[in-house]
């Protein structure tokens, strides 16, 4: 039998997008039995839990000015630090929600990018960053990230 490939789709939101668009990614990736795949809130994830993952997909909102969702807070503190788990098996994407009304267009998702890959994660898509008409985002970002889980 083929190896099982573990995802874990986390979303930062405060309003309810990325909740829904992890959900649908779930739900799309899910088609192929090969794959084990968790969806969380970040705010329910120690971010140490991402090392027993094959590949993490992250999508994430911004808030205040540039800032992470108030819930997401403690796990970008983590990630941000200097004291990570060890990430280099880990794979990941990350879809960052925003609006380029604010200044700080996506930080929280651009952030979070940055971190992973800083930490020694492998970048299997670049990130996309979406404005307030995202469907067509969320859709490239998916079909991109679905084919290249094929490899893994
Ligand atoms: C009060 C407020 C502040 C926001 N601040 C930013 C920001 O600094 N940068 C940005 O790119 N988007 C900002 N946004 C836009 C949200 O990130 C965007 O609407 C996103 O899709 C919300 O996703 P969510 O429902 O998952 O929280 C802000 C929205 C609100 C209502």
């Amino acid at each position: 039998m083929a190896r099982v490939i573990r995802i874990v789709v986390l979303y930062a939101t405060v309003s309810g997008t990325a909740e829904e668009l992890a959900h649908a990614t779930a739900a799309r990736l899910a088609a192929n039995p090969a794959r084990a795949i968790e969806v969380s809130n970040v705010a329910d994830f120690p971010a140490a839990r991402l090392a027993e993952f094959d590949a993490a997909l992250v999508i994430a909102s911004t808030w205040g000015e540039g800032v992470a969702p108030p819930e997401a807070e403690e796990f970008c503190r983590t990630l941000g630090g200097e004291a990570p788990p060890d990430l280099g098996r880990l794979n990941y994407a990350v879809l960052a929600l925003g609006s380029s009304m604010y200044p700080d267009f996506c930080a929280c998702g651009k952030q979070i990018d940055a971190d992973l890959a800083r930490h020694g994660a492998k970048r299997l898509v670049p990130r996309v960053d979406c404005d307030t008409k995202f469907k067509a985002d969320f859709e490239r970002w998916l079909g991109a990230v679905g084919a290249r889980l094929g490899d893994l």
